[in-house]
């Protein structure tokens, strides 16, 4: 495996895959590796000869409040992490390699990011459109792999490589787990012991929400049962929790077939987000 830092030097490995025909997946990654980062590369592995994974933290899709500084951060783990499931190249830049220059020139996210995470995060999804447009620029994926665990950032790639023309495949991987069902992330190392018991309350809400949802389809029945289960079993502040057609993000209407569910819930002063999906008809 190579670990490479610049532009340049990916470039050179791209071309070289390209020339030799090979198909390539890319996995973008802010680092701090769980199993389902890994996840995302070993389907990406099954599915190409090169498989390119970027670790990158990136700036611009963090509000000026948020916590880019302390963002959890370990490259040589993930280094090891990333070669034990097969990844061929690491792409670590710094960020005056991804933004030497600032034209002023940005991807501005539609509706879809105007509301969940969107809404209390305003400028976040044009900064993941920012950097992913680069990395799919720079690395010329045959597929790029992201998780359901951001269905509405996974929503909103797919529209802008709709709208944009990018020549890939959208590969979306179920979310990955802990054992007692909360949803891996790099900022669950935020929890402290006591958070961490009351998380996994997150995930009952949303299959409690699920459940009353399929047996009698009121949605704000659904939600409010939700609420309270948080309400009960954790002191944390829910942001939103929100039932929607999934993939458009619009409301749910008779002709809707396919639900997301998602929540994002402050345990303490970490933000975590999770969802289901599920096919209404
Ligand atoms: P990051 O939070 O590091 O996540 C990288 C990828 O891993 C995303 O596609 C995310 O959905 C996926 N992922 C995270 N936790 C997961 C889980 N428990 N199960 C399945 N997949 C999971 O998302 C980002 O980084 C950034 O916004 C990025 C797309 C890299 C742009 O900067």
């Amino acid at each position: 495996m190579k670990v490479v830092t610049t532009i340049e030097a990916l470039t050179v490995e791209v071309q070289a895959a390209k020339q030799a025909q090979k198909t390539i997946g890319l996995v973008p990654t802010m680092g701090y590796l769980h199993e389902g980062h890994l996840t995302l590369a070993k389907t990406a592995r099954a599915e190409n000869d090169l498989v390119v994974m970027s670790i990158f933290v990136n700036p611009t899709q963090f509000e000026p409040d948020e916590d880019f500084e302390s963002y959890p951060r370990d490259l040589p783990r993930d280094t090891a992490l990333a070669e034990s499931v097969g990844v061929d190249i690491i792409f670590a830049p710094s960020v005056e390699e991804m933004y030497p220059h600032d034209g002023g020139i940005r991807i501005h996210a539609g509706d879809q990011a105007t509301i969940l995470c969107g809404a209390s995060r305003p400028g976040h999804f044009d900064g993941v459109l920012q950097v992913v447009s680069k990395l799919f620029h720079v690395a010329q994926p045959t597929r790029a792999y992201f998780g359901q665990k951001d269905a509405q950032q996974v929503a909103i790639i797919t529209t802008m490589v709709r709208d944009f023309n990018f020549s890939l495949e959208m590969r979306v991987v179920p979310i990955v787990r802990e054992e007692d069902g909360l949803a891996k992330s790099s900022r669950n190392v935020y929890l402290s012991e006591a958070e961490r018991l009351e998380a996994p309350a997150i995930n009952e809400a949303l299959q409690l929400a699920r459940d009353s949802f399929l047996a009698n389809g009121d949605a704000a029945n659904a939600l409010a049962k939700a609420k309270a289960h948080i309400a009960a079993r954790t002191h944390g502040e829910i942001d939103y929790i929100e039932l929607l057609a999934y993939p458009d993000l619009t409301p749910v209407t008779a002709e809707t077939e396919q639900v997301l569910l998602a929540a994002a819930v402050f345990i303490g002063k970490t933000r975590l987000i999770d969802n289901c999906i599920f096919n209404v008809k």
